[in-house]
C-alpha cells in the first residue's frame, strides 16, 4: 500500500434523495467503489466504506412542490429506495446515513460556525432573482430560461441539462420563476462565501504538484479550474430546506447544498463510530479515496479540500479521487427528467437474480477513461458469450465432470505435463495483474484479467478433453480436473470484488470456508479428497424476450420524447418576410380549384402531377407534395393555387401554377383548402 497506510476510508458520492438511482451511477462510483473495498477486505486491510443520502438542496424542494408533499416525505421515499437498491447489488455501505439527521445538521452546522468564527467566509451583498409572487429567492435550479450557449428551452440557473454548461441564473435568457411562472426580479441578499483564491496556491501544489498520477481526466478538470482563477464561493442560500445557517440575522437562509454534503461523510462516520470517528479522518495513516462521476470533481478536489484545509484540526485530504466520466443508454444521455435510464430497483425487479451480470456489464464496460455506452443488446451477449459461455460453463464442466467420475471429491493430481504447467503459470500472473490494476483504479483492466483466468480454464479443459481420456486413463483424467478445480477455486476468489453473488454461490459449491486473497493462485487450494457440494449453474442465459421488453420501454420513451419535440418545433414560427407593395400582392392572382386527376410523377419521391378544374380552365400543376399526401388523398380535394404563376417545365412536364400549402416549424407541409366548398375559380384577396 503506498504511503504505508494503515487503513482506507472509502466513500461514494452521496446520491440525492429525489430520486433512484440508475445505471449511470452505478458504473460511475457505486460498483467501482464497491470492487474496490471487497477487493482490500480479502486482503485483509482495515476498510470504511461509507455512504447515505444526499437529502438537501433545491431538486427536493421542487420534486415536493409538484407531488403537494413535504420534501421530508420526498427524502424518506427514496433514501429507502435507493438504500435498498444498492443492498440487492450487494453494495454493502458499513452506514448509509441521511444528511437529514440530526447528527448531521449538528456537524454541519458546527462546521459553519467555526469557520464563520474564526473569519474565513467573506459576506456580500448581491441582488438575486425573487420571485414577486411567491415571495422567495428563487436558488440554483428554482429559475428557468433559455440557454445563452445553446438556445435551448428550459435551462436552469445553476446548469444546462442540453449542452451540459455550468451557469450562473443571470446569464439565462427570458428567466421564469419555476415556483410561480413569474418573471422574477432583483433584490439585495447577503450571503457567506468562501474566498477559494486564497486556497488557489495550496491547491496548486497539493495537486498538481503533488498528484499527477491521478486520473487524467480529474487531474485536466482541476487544471482547468485553477488555471481560470477561483473566486469565492457562495456556501449559503435564500430556502426553507437544509441546515439553517447558524448565525443570528440569518432567517431563511441554509447551508448551501455542496457545502453540507461532503461534510455528510464526517456526519454519517460519526454516526457509526462516535468514539472513533477520528482515527478515519484525522490520521495520517488513513488513506482517503472520494469516489464520485465526473461532474463532483470540483467540489471534490477544490472546494472540499478548501474547506477542511480552512478547519484546521488535522482533517486529511484524499490520496485519490478516481472520478468515472458517464454512461449513456443506447446511444443517448441519461436523463432522469426523460426517464431515460434504467432503474436500479428496476433492473432488480425485472432481472431476478443477476445483479451479478449488471455488475459484470457495467465494469467491463466501465467509462472510466471516456464517456461510454449501455445497450441491452451488449449486456445480452456479454452474459450469454462471457459470463454463461466461457465462466459458467467451465465452472460446470469441471464440477459436473468430478461428480461423474470421482463422487463429487476432488481428485488426486498426478505428474504435470506442459499443458498443466502452462496453465497453472498464468494463474500468478494474472493474480498480479489484477492486483496492480485495482490499486490503481482500473477496474475494466482487472476484470479483464479476472476473465482471462476463466478464459484459460475454459481452453484447458476443452484442450484436454478429460470427458474423451476418461475412458482410457482415470490417473490422467484425476489430474485434469484437479487443476480444473483449483482453477474454479481461483475464479472464486478473483471474481468476489466483481460478481460477489456467483463467487459466493462457487464457494459454496466447491465447498470452500472462505475467499482469501492470499490463496489465489496456489496449485492445491481444494485438497485432494475433499467434498463438493451438488453442481449448480453460475449463470443463465438471457433470452431475447427479456432484452426485447426494455428496448420495448426504451422505444416507447424515445418516440414520446420525439412527438413532443416535433410538438414543440411546430409552434416555432418562422419570421415575417420582407414588407410587400399592396400592388405587389394584387399581382397575385390566387384562386380556388378542385384537383380532378393525381399521379406520381416517375422516377421522382417527391413530386406529383395534378390536373385541376380552377372553374377557368382544366390544367396541369406539377407539386412536390408526394412526401405529404398520396395521389389518392388529393382526388376531389378542393384547394388554393396562384393561377398566374409563369408556367415552368418540371421533369419534362409543363406546370401552370402553383398549390398553396402551410408550412409548420416542423417542417410538415398542408395544403390550404377553403372551410365549406366553393366554387372552383373564387379569387381570393
Ligand atoms: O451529484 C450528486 O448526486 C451529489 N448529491 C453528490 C454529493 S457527494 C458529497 F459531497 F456528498
Ligand atoms: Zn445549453
Amino acid at each position: 500500500m503506498d504511503k504505508n497506510y494503515k487503513r482506507t476510508l472509502v466513500t461514494c458520492a452521496l446520491p440525492y434523495a429525489n430520486g433512484p438511482v440508475h445505471i449511470g451511477h452505478l458504473a460511475g462510483v457505486y460498483v467501482p467503489a464497491d470492487i474496490y473495498v471487497r477487493y482490500l477486505r480479502m486482503r485483509g486491510r482495515e476498510v470504511l466504506y461509507v455512504c447515505g443520502s444526499d437529502e438537501h438542496g433545491v431538486p427536493i424542494t421542487i420534486k415536493a412542490r409538484q407531488q403537494g408533499c413535504s420534501p421530508q416525505d420526498i427524502v424518506d421515499r427514496y433514501h429507502k429506495i435507493i438504500d435498498e437498491s444498492f443492498k440487492g447489488f450487494g453494495i454493502d455501505f458499513d452506514i448509509y446515513g441521511r444528511t437529514s439527521s440530526d447528527v448531521h445538521t449538528k456537524n454541519a452546522s458546527g462546521f459553519f460556525r467555526k469557520l464563520y468564527d474564526e473569519g474565513k467566509f467573506v459576506t456580500r451583498e448581491s441582488e438575486q432573482y425573487y420571485d414577486p409572487e411567491a415571495k422567495t429567492f428563487l436558488a440554483d435550479r428554482y429559475i428557468v430560461g433559455t440557454c445563452p450557449k445553446c438556445g435551448a428551452e428550459g435551462a436552469y440557473g445553476d446548469q444546462c441539462e442540453k449542452c451540459g454548461s455550468t451557469l450562473s441564473p443571470e446569464e439565462l435568457i427570458n428567466p421564469k420563476s419555476k415556483l410561480s411562472g413569474a418573471e422574477p426580479i432583483r433584490k439585495k441578499t447577503t450571503h457567506w462565501y468562501l474566498p477559494l483564491q486564497d486556497y488557489e496556491q495550496w491547491l496548486r501544489e497539493w495537486i498538481l504538484e503533488g498528484h499527477k498520477e491521478w486520473r487524467p481526466n480529474v487531474y485536466g478538470q482541476v487544471k482547468s479550474w485553477l488555471d481560470g482563477g477561483l473566486q469565492p464561493r457562495a456556501v449559503t442560500r435564500d430556502l426553507e430546506w437544509g441546515v439553517p445557517v447558524p448565525v443570528e440575522g440569518a432567517e431563511g437562509k441554509v447551508l448551501y447544498v455542496w457545502f453540507d454534503a461532503p461534510i455528510g461523510y464526517i456526519s454519517n462516520t460519526q454516526e457509526l463510530l462516535p468514539d472513533d470517528w477520528e482515527k478515519w479522518w484525522k490520521s495520517p495513516d488513513t488513506k482517503l479515496v472520494h469516489f464520485i462521476g465526473k461532474d463532483n470533481i470540483v467540489f471534490h478536489c477544490i472546494v472540499f479540500p478548501a474547506m477542511l484545509k480552512a478547519y484546521g484540526d488535522g482533517y486529511i485530504l484524499p490520496e485519490n479521487v478516481p472520478a468515472n466520466e458517464f454512461l449513456n443508454l443506447e446511444g443517448d444521455k441519461i436523463s432522469t427528467s426523460r426517464g431515460w435510464a434504467v432503474w436500479a430497483h428496476e433492473y432488480l425487479q425485472d432481472f431476478p437474480g443477476k445483479a451479478d451480470v449488471l455488475r459484470y456489464v457495467l465494469t467491463a464496460n466501465a467509462p472510466e477513461t471516456k464517456d461510454n455506452d449501455f445497450s441491452w443488446k451488449d449486456f445480452q451477449t456479454r452474459n450469454n458469450s462471457e459470463l454463461v459461455a466461457i465462466f459458467g460453463n467451465f465452472v460446470n464442466r469441471a464440477v459436473v465432470l468430478t461428480h461423474k467420475y470421482f463422487g463429487g471429491r476432488v481428485p488426486a493430481c498426478g505428474t504435470l505435463e506442459d499443458i498443466d504447467k502452462e496453465v497453472l503459470s498464468e494463474i500468478p500472473r494474472l493474480k498480479a495483474s489484477i492486483e496492480s490494476n485495482i490499486e490503481n483504479y482500473k477496474f475494466r483492466e482487472a476484470l479483464r484479467d479476472a476473465m482471462s483466468i476463466a478464459r484459460a480454464g475454459n481452453k484447458y479443459i476443452s484442450d484436454t478433453e478429460p470427458w474423451k481420456v476418461a475412458k482410457t486413463d482415470m490417473e490422467r483424467t484425476a489430474t485434469i480436473l484437479n487443476i480444473s478445480l483449483q482453477i474454479c477455486a481461483d475464479l472464486a476468489i478473483a471474481f468476489e470484488p466483481f460478481t460477489p453473488f456467483a463467487a459466493e454461490k462457487l464457494k459454496i459449491m466447491l465447498a470452500l470456508d472462505c475467499l482469501d486473497w492470499e490463496i489465489l493462485g496456489r496449485p492445491s487450494i481444494l485438497p485432494s479428497g475433499h467434498q463438493l457440494a451438488d453442481a449448480e449453474l453460475l449463470f443463465a442465459k438471457i433470452e431475447d424476450d427479456a432484452i426485447n421488453a426494455q428496448l420495448a420501454r426504451l422505444d416507447a420513451i424515445r418516440a414520446e420524447r420525439e412527438a413532443k419535440e416535433k410538438a414543440e418545433a411546430a409552434k416555432q414560427v418562422a419570421p415575417q418576410k420582407e414588407e410587400c407593395t399592396f400592388e405587389d400582392f394584387e399581382k397575385m392572382d390566387i384562386r380556388t380549384a378542385t384537383v380532378l386527376e393525381a399521379v406520381k410523377v416517375p422516377k421522382t419521391d417527391k413530386l406529383l402531377k395534378l390536373t385541376i378544374d380552377t372553374g377557368m380552365d382544366k390544367r396541369v400543376i406539377v407539386s412536390g407534395i408526394a412526401e405529404y399526401y398520396s395521389p389518392e388523398e388529393m382526388v376531389n380535394r378542393q384547394i388554393c393555387i396562384l393561377a398566374n404563376l409563369k408556367p415552368r417545365v418540371i421533369r419534362g412536364i409543363e406546370s401552370h401554377g402553383m398549390i398553396l400549402m402551410a408550412k409548420q416549424g416542423d417542417g410538415k407541409m398542408r395544403f390550404i383548402t377553403p372551410q365549406e366548398v366553393l366554387a372552383n375559380g373564387a379569387q381570393i384577396g
